[in-house]
């Protein structure tokens, strides 16, 4: 099994270029189920999360030409609409073939994802919205039966009772499917949403309030769509927000490329409260460190336009370096707090109390053997082996493959000194 190790300490500086994002491309290529023709995607992260869906689609019988960054991907031919355990259990996002494979198909089985590291992740919003739209749900063996009625899907008004990226989405691209205008009340916000339903626009659906928690969807019965243009996926912001924690808690000057600055406030906003400010100019932003020493900072993760759950790991990393005490509220997910012993490990003093955790400064963190326990959880370890005195192991990186792409040689690239090397 691959490890990191780094050697803390260095001062970064250079440029980094980001990538697409995970979060947007897995329902964008979701999506492509719902036309029987090519769709090219531009702009993709290369990273395992990627591969295992399109890995899935290919299972279903689409025709994947996947390289590097682009694929073009043919749902045309799809033969299957069973999304089977093996491949679902390796990634929770396989359940966004759910709406797409149901709108198109008007029958699918996919497998239960079940709970993961960060909490029990139901799935019970993107089932009660599929029920409203008419479809008779089952669950038997460990799998979702979904079966439309006769005629299609039906547009319906769902009222989700909790915000959720994944069952917004899902009923975005059932909805596409659908006879007549599904609203959706209290619908996600993220960029990633309105990249999905800008894909949908372009494909002839009639989204309104697009952007808002109000979105209105003019399904077309169930026609497959098609997409002319090839679809380019935004630039991720929780790689931006990683790189922004590398260069704060490095005290280093460091320049993001290729970034969405607007996608970036809550975590911009976070870091200036801290004492770091940015330049920013043609598409570009510059980050650079305080003087003296980072402030202490609070946090309440949040739906978007908050603060992400998925930068909280990496800012409470950051936080440990910082002249006081700070505190960092986890609202959105039950157990997603796995770094808070590893960075304790590194010489952090982290306590714990409910979802809320107290991170009390301390003068240096320390090189260590520590574990990686999912995707951010494992970046908040290599921030604070980078700014560690002496050398850290991180093991089970294969969370950091599921979605960081070319973590260490983006990193080596600025200046860091990290290798990744082969266990014994
Ligand atoms: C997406 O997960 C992201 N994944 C996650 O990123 C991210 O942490 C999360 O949104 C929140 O921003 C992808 O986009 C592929 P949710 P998702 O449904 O859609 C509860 C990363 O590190 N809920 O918005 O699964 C749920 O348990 C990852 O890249 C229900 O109760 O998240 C959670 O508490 C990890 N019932 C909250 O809603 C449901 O049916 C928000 O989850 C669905 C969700």
């Amino acid at each position: 099994m691959d490890y990191l190790e780094i050697e803390g300490g260095a001062e970064l500086s250079g440029t980094v270029r980001i990538g697409g994002a995970k979060n947007a491309a897995l329902p964008v290529i979701a999506a492509t189920i719902l036309s029987d023709r090519p769709v090219e995607l531009e702009n993709l992260p290369d990273v395992v999360d990627i591969r295992t869906l399109l890995k899935l689609l290919e299972r279903l019988g689409a025709k994947v030409e996947h390289r590097g960054n682009e694929a073009l991907i043919d749902c045309g031919p799809l033969s299957s609409t069973r999304a089977v355990y093996e491949i679902v259990a390796q990634m929770r996002a396989s359940i966004l073939v759910l709406g797409p494979l149901l709108g198109r198909f008007g029958e699918c089985e996919v497998s239960l994802p079940g709970g993961c590291a960060i909490g029990q992740r139901p799935i019970d919003l993107h089932l009660k919205a599929l029920e409203n739209m008419g479809a008779r749900i089952e669950i038997k063996g460990g799998y979702v039966h979904a079966i439309a009625p006769e005629e299609g899907l039906h547009g319906a008004t769902i009222v989700f009772d909790k915000i959720s990226v994944g069952a917004t989405e899902n009923t975005l691209m059932a909805a596409a499917m659908a006879h007549g205008t599904t609203t959706i009340v209290n619908a996600a916000r993220e960029p990633e949403i309105t990249q999905l339903c800008e894909m949908l626009v372009s494909g002839g659906i009639s989204i309104e309030g697009i952007g808002t928690g109000r979105l209105t969807v003019t399904g077309n019965g169930g026609n497959p769509l098609h997409f002319s243009k090839p679809i380019r996926i935004i630039p991720d912001r929780i790689e931006a927000g990683t790189y922004l924690a590398a260069g704060a808690i490095t005290y280093s000057r460091i320049t993001l490329e290729n970034i969405e600055v607007e996608h970036l406030q809550s975590i911009l906003d976070k870091l200036e409260s801290m004492g770091c400010t940015f330049e920013i100019s043609e598409g570009k932003l510059t980050f650079i460190p305080p003087t003296g020493r980072l402030r202490e900072v609070n946090i309440v993760t949040a739906e978007y336009p908050g603060f992400p759950t998925d930068m909280q790991a990496q800012l409470m990393a950051v936080a440990t370096m910082a002249a006081g005490e700070s505190l960092i509220e986890e609202r959105l997910f039950e157990n997603r707090f796995m770094h808070v012993s590893e960075l304790n490990r590194l010489g952090a003093d982290i306590w714990l109390k409910g979802n809320v955790a107290a991170v009390r400064p301390v003068e240096k963190l320390y090189g260590a053997d520590v574990m990686a326990t999912d995707l951010r959880a494992s970046s908040a370890l290599v921030l604070a082996a980078l700014a560690a005195e002496g050398t850290s192991r991180i093991r089970r990186i294969y969370h950091l493959d599921r979605g960081y792409e070319d973590l260490e040689g983006k990193l080596a690239a600025l200046g860091a000194t990290i290798r990744r090397r082969k266990s014994k």
